[in-house]
């Protein structure tokens, strides 16, 4: 394998039994898969074997009876991931918490100690929360407004970093002879006041061995964008073909740049999921198998949640997707805008517009040969850095390990080994300065 070849990155998200909605349903599913721990350690385990980068658990704080059955009874991120680090040895552990309804104090405090308990293979999916209900779940009279997370979202952003460089990474000498348990030079209280947060520290956590923990960024709209180009090391992010991935990559690369950041400070992962076949046609049965199962008034809910749990069913089926106004524009606001775009160029009625959303055709579906070589034109195309994979069948993860990372490995864009013991490492992330140290350079220099 060429040593200089650009390396794919991949993660694997873990939701609960693979697939649509109601693919709990399918004859191989493992109906109770999100809240049975044994089936996750055995998806982390054949993760970790196939060399994959990160286990990704997204996450919501808001349910409703007729919410995804998978959202109903799930793990804690942070509480699932803590397990799993003690029973994998490499493979990164990312997870879902929200800026909007949680402490930076708390935050920062839980990922370093995730951080520490897994020997740095720790990332965090930053989101800002786009469901209204969750205010409901936290004392708050509202959920606050789409760009107003964000603003939220980046100060405390700047509170979390300033406390994970409370403590420079040979802050503690414990000397037992001397009786000096930390060296105080290297000891930094953060002291913020800000417009949305006090917070003193220090952190009672020392410095994360890989520096600082990964922040990924999930969210695709302006706001979105120029929050994860100002503070993210990952983009969780869906596009439909290949031109509009490749566009939206540029874009936030280019933002990087403008910030004074690299544009290879970042790394951009598409969301897909994949079904795989001996041939394209089996594939195609498989995914329709896995798609009949969903039905209309299923279709229904799933979109309504991403609209504020909008009632669809008051609607006719069979006319064009109704005229809804700017609902979603305070949730979803990207998904939202996406889907009533596609509803209106290409003339989709309320049916299939439902349908489309909630058994979403894979953009990978074929042979193994074939998914692994669209995974690669996408990916020689710099059209994404990595994909953040998951099973459209609640058998496919299974085949996608084995029979598709052989030949991307093959190809030679695809690790046969890790590359080293962090998350940071095996993501080729440049290692971060701790901005108290390097304040302190200065002022020596100066
Ligand atoms: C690919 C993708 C994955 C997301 N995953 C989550 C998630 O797991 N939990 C969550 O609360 N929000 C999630 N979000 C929502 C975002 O955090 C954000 O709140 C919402 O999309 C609105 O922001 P946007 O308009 O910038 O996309 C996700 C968004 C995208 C695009």
């Amino acid at each position: 394998m060429s040593q200089t070849q650009r390396q794919l990155r991949l993660g694997a998200i873990i939701q609960g039994v693979s697939g649509n909605m109601s693919a709990w349903r399918h004859p191989d599913a493992v109906a109770d898969a999100s809240i049975n721990v044994d089936y996750v350690l055995d998806l982390a385990r054949k993760a970790e074997q196939a060399k994959i980068d990160f286990l990704f658990v997204a996450d919501g704080l808001y349910i409703t009876p007729q919410s995804i059955p998978y959202f109903l009874n799930r793990f804690e991120p942070i509480t699932l991931l803590s397990a799993l680090a003690l029973v994998t040895q490499k493979i990164g552990l990312v997870a879902t918490l929200s800026t909007s309804y949680s402490e930076p104090f708390t935050v920062a405090r839980q990922f370093a100690s995730l951080d520490h308990l897994s020997h740095g293979r720790t990332g965090w999916n930053v989101v800002t929360s786009p469901l209204e209900g969750s205010a409901k779940n936290f004392s708050r009279a509202t959920h606050p407004e789409h760009d107003e997370r964000y603003r939220v979202a980046s100060e405390y952003l700047q509170v979390v970093k300033g406390l994970w460089d409370s403590w420079e990474q040979d802050a503690f000498v414990r000397d037992k002879a001397s009786g000096q348990f930390f060296d105080a030079d290297k000891l930094h209280t953060l002291n913020h006041k800000g417009k949305y947060f006090a917070v003193q520290g220090p952190l009672n956590v020392g410095r994360s061995p890989q520096g600082r923990p990964i922040v990924f960024q999930a969210g695709a709209s302006e706001a979105g964008k120029a929050f994860a180009a100002e503070a993210a090391d990952a983009i969780y992010t869906r596009q439909e073909t290949i031109e509009e991935a490749r566009a939206f990559r540029e874009d936030v690369r280019r933002r990087l740049v403008a910030r004074g950041r690299e544009a290879d400070d970042i790394r951009v992962f598409q969301g897909i999921s994949v079904i795989i076949g001996d041939s394209e046609e089996e594939a195609e049965q498989r995914y329709q198998q896995t798609a009949e199962l969903v039905t209309i008034d299923k279709a229904l809910e799933y979109l309504g949640r991403y609209f504020e749990h909008h009632d669809f069913s008051q609607y006719a089926l069979d006319e064009p997707f109704p005229e809804i106004g700017g609902l979603g524009e305070n949730s979803f606001r990207s998904t939202t805008d996406k889907i009533k775009h596609n509803a209106r160029e290409r003339g989709l009625t309320l049916r299939q517009a439902a349908l489309e959303e909630a058994t979403p055709r894979p953009s990978f579906l074929g042979s193994a040969q074939q998914v692994a070589d669209g995974l690669a034109e996408w990916f020689l195309a710099g059209a994404t850095d990595g994909f953040i994979v998951r099973g459209g069948t609640p058998n496919a993860f299974d085949d996608f390990v084995e029979q598709v990372i052989p030949l991307l490995q093959a190809r030679g864009i695809y690790r046969t080994e890790y590359e080293g013991d962090t998350l940071r490492e095996n993501l080729g992330l440049p290692e971060p300065e701790n901005q108290f140290a390097a304040q302190r350079g200065q002022q020596i220099v100066a």
